[in-house]
């Protein structure tokens, strides 16, 4: 048996998909969360039930900012060679309202992490979560991670662009190899309550209005959780060479490579539940970038990322799970 891999952030929507293909595989995993109660913590509580299940899943529950309880949990668990860190204060619009729990998880958070990494002898690699909304507002499509990233819209990017730039002095400094993971709009079963998937679902289940903002002229790449989970762990073994001069690091986008009408999407929701919408148009929120689009092309060199899953095939899945869950027939 191998040594056991850290995820962090495993009660959450990716880090419990990601924990659960690794103990399906035979993996150890220890995952930690705080199991914060930014939405419904029944939910987080129930995909830990779940992982619970395997005898070789270890759940801490631990806050990723107490530096503290971080080195003390790590010694005690561990120590990991293996990390996938998803643990941050997620969502765009919550940090114009809460911005200190972006600085407490995602930056003190992360920075506790890379202490951990750097003190363990044969570490590895670290992958941990960037996000796509550090491209802000690039008009460039689709986005590649050669283009300039410096103009955050949102202090939740600002924290995720910082993380990559902390990691890139650790891995400078102390040369443990890392990739970060900017993400695009991912979606899927046990999906975050907070994510337009859900809400739209939800709205149009409950026969509520359904906000749609910028008058719908949205456009986003939807990526299918099974499509993550599989770049994640394929990008885990493929950790960065040290060449003796750069930094072992680098940014990868995982995204779907295709930039969906938000409109259509919402329709497609429509069509799978058989009941209309009752849109009500909104403006564009603050902090918000109209267009996501995905450039995977270092990702599929590096890891022979591929994803695979359109929305005609990931939405019809989300609905299923969220009519089991949520017992709506
Ligand atoms: N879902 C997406 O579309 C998306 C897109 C881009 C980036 N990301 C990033 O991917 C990662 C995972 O996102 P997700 O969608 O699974 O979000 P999530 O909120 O479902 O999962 C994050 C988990 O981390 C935990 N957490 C938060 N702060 C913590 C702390 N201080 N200590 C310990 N645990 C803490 C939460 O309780 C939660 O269970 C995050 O870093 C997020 O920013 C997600």
């Amino acid at each position: 048996m191998s040594d056991p891999i850290l995820v962090t952030g495993a009660a959450g929507f990716i880090g419990f998909h990601t924990a659960l293909r690794l103990l399906e595989s035979g993996q150890k995993v220890v995952g930690i969360d705080n199991l914060n109660d930014y939405y419904d913590v029944t939910i987080k509580e129930a995909r830990l039930k779940l992982l619970q299940a395997y005898p070789e899943f270890t759940f801490v529950k631990i806050d990723i900012a107490e530096t503290e309880n971080m080195k003390v949990m790590w010694a005690k668990y561990g120590p990991f060679a293996k990390v996938v860190h998803l643990a941050a204060q997620a969502g765009v619009r919550y940090s114009l309202q809460n911005p200190y729990a972006y600085i407490s998880s995602n930056v003190l958070g992360h920075l506790n992490i890379l202490e951990c990494c750097r003190f363990t002898e044969g570490f590895q690699h670290l992958v941990y979560a960037s996000s796509s909304s550090v491209y802000g507002g690039n008009e460039k499509l689709p986005f590649s991670v050669q283009d300039r990233v410096d103009s955050p819209i949102s202090l939740y990017a600002a924290t995720k662009r910082s993380d990559e730039l902390m990691s890139h002095a650790y891995a400078h400094l102390y040369r443990f190899p890392q990739t970060g993971l900017r993400f695009f709009t991912v979606y899927g079963p046990w999906g975050r309550p907070d994510m337009a998937l859900f809400i739209f679902t939800k709205a149009i289940c409950e026969g509520e209005k359904l906000p749609v903002f910028n008058n719908g002229e949205m456009k986003r790449d939807f990526t299918y959780i099974d499509d993550i989970v599989s770049g994640v762990l394929a990008v885990l073994e493929n950790p960065p060479e040290d060449n003796g001069k750069d930094a072992p690091q680098r940014v990868l986008n995982i995204g779907n490579t295709k930039s969906e009408d938000l409109m259509d999407f919402v329709r497609l929701i429509e069509k799978e539940l058989g009941k209309s919408a009752d849109i009500d148009f909104k403006p564009m929120q603050a902090g918000d970038v109209q267009e996501t689009y995905a450039d995977v092309h270092e990702t599929t060199e590096v890891a022979g990322y591929k994803p695979t899953t359109s929305i005609y095939e990931g939405v019809p899945k989300f609905i299923e799970w969220y009519k089991e869950y949520y017992k709506v027939s």
